[in-house]
């Protein structure tokens, strides 16, 4: 980020209105231990200085962290015209995915946030039940090819195959043939996106440092790989109503025109870099804690059991699978894929007598909000329980927001949902994973809460 992207704060405060409170020392002088582990400098802020706090960065700007319910009900939701996603995260996204559904704002993503609506409606979501079903079936024949109790990292394994799915289900292209190569291109790029929106001052992209080039050789292999799709599709129109033939029969309104080849491929690379690490990340913590927690193991082996018996995770069965389903919840609460939603205060603001100034870069933090003591009781504890209707019913709605809310709620939400329900159903029913003993597991904090080390599992065919 550079000193003309962050917004300057220095705006008139109105008297009943005072600033969060936060340290006084600038951020700046703690930018190491902000970097290396952003999740504990953000906590220890919140425990210092309470749901609100003001960060000063470098003279003259701030940075607020929202850790409250009300705070994110307000700036996603009832106040939501009053922000909108920052220059620092569209600019450093943008790097990656051009200007997408993702990164734009104002007419630009209305416009294609309604073009690209129709591909999420339920009744496609249900034909696309049957990639998903389709897809781990293959995926895990490869699984069982091979010999038992090998020890894999799983976080990989299910990249692969969540790109798999999304290629597939979106683009009626199977990609899994590349995977590992564009899931290695996918890490580099998303790492370096987070470097550049996480540090004050970078170097421009067009110098020749080995970060610059390691991200430029990875944004050029996951170019091609989405070039590919597009041409293919282009030279061979296929019957279907997958999102790709919906962005291609796409036309302007008042011109008539077509999207160009790279708004298309802005929006590809988008669909496939959201839809895949999120739903990969979210399962690999999943079975991180399903391996930590025997008890909901059994519970669940109970219901697939009941509901299943054997037979495929199909789109009749899922609602039954309410067990497996809270179990994700919940592995979501406690790990957020989408761990802190970036904002900026487009005007001057209050919540609650604190002031926020217009252009004040907001994290609106999930990784606490979802913890936080209020509305969660021994929130550090893994309870699939906490996801019953009437304990849900219980708790203000933004207590538990993975997905974000407001207009730019998660587009895929309930693509996602039921692809990590088939996928951990379909999984669980052939397999048995066991945590690898003695393992570090950790989350690093970059586009998506990952393990840092991965997490290895014994896999082991099941009876
Ligand atoms: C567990 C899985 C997922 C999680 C936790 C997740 C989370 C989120 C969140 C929190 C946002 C809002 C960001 C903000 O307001 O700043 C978002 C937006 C988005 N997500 Fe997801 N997502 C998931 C899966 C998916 C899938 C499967 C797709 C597509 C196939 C997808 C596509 C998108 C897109 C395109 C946006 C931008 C929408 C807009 O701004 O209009 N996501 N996601």
């Amino acid at each position: 980020m550079s000193m003309s992207e962050l917004s300057s704060t220095q705006t008139t405060r109105k008297p009943n209105c005072q600033l969060p409170p936060g340290p006084r020392a600038y951020l700046l002088f703690a930018l190491r231990e902000v970097q290396q582990d952003p999740l504990s400098y953000l906590s220890q802020m919140w425990q210092e200085h309470g749901n609100l706090v003001r960060l000063p960065v470098i003279p003259g700007y701030t940075f607020y962290l929202a850790a409250h319910v009300n705070y994110a009900e307000h700036m996603l939701s009832t106040h939501q015209e009053r922000y909108s996603k920052p220059d620092l995260f569209n600019k450093s996204m943008g790097l990656m995915v051009g200007q997408s559904i993702l990164t734009s704002e104002g007419d630009f993503w209305l416009k294609h946030r309604r073009l690209m609506q129709p591909a999420f409606h339920q009744k496609y979501l249900e034909n696309l039940s049957s990639v998903m079903v389709s897809c781990t079936e293959s995926f895990l024949e490869e699984w069982e090819q091979k010999p038992d109790n090998r020890v894999i990292d799983i976080v990989p394994e299910m990249m692969r195959l969540t790109l798999k799915i999304v290629g597939l289900a979106l683009f009626s292209k199977d990609i899994s043939v590349e995977s590992s190569t564009l899931g290695l291109a996918f890490r580099e790029a998303l790492e370096y996106v987070s470097y550049k929106m996480n540090n004050v001052w970078t170097e421009p992209l067009w110098m020749p440092t080995s970060r610059n080039l390691r991200f430029r050789r990875a944004k050029q292999i996951l170019d091609r790989a989405v070039l590919d799709i597009i041409n293919f599709r282009r030279h061979n129109p296929l019957n279907t109503h997958d999102l790709l033939s919906m962005l291609l029969a796409a036309q302007d309104e008042m011109t008539g025109e077509g999207m160009t080849n790279k708004q298309l491929q802005d929006e590809v690379i988008t669909l496939l870099t959201a839809g895949h690490e999120t739903v990969a990340s979210a399962l690999s913590w999943t079975w991180y804690l399903l391996g930590k927690h025997p008890n909901v193991a059994a519970n669940m082996q109970d219901e697939l059991q009941t509901v299943l018996n054997g037979s495929s995770p199909t789109i009749e069965k899922l609602p039954q699978l309410q067990y497996t389903r809270r179990i994700f919840d919940e592995s979501m609460r406690l790990y957020p894929p989408s761990w802190g939603l970036p904002r900026v205060a487009l005007e001057d603001d209050e919540i609650q007598d604190y002031f926020i100034p217009k252009g004040t870069i907001i994290n609106i933090a999930q990784f606490i909000i979802h913890r936080h003591p209020e509305f969660w009781e021994n929130p550090d504890q893994f309870d699939p329980d906490r996801f019953l209707p009437e304990k849900v019913n219980q708790r203000p709605k933004f207590a538990y927001f993975p997905f974000g809310a407001g207009q730019r709620i998660c587009i895929g939400k309930s693509f996602a949902l039921m692809e990590a329900t088939i996928i951990m159903a379909f999984i669980f029913q052939r397999f048995h994973i066991e945590l690898v003993s003695h393992q570090s597991v950790e989350p690093d904090a970059t586009f998506t809460l990952r393990p840092k080390y991965g997490i290895k599992v014994k896999v082991r065919k099941k009876s």
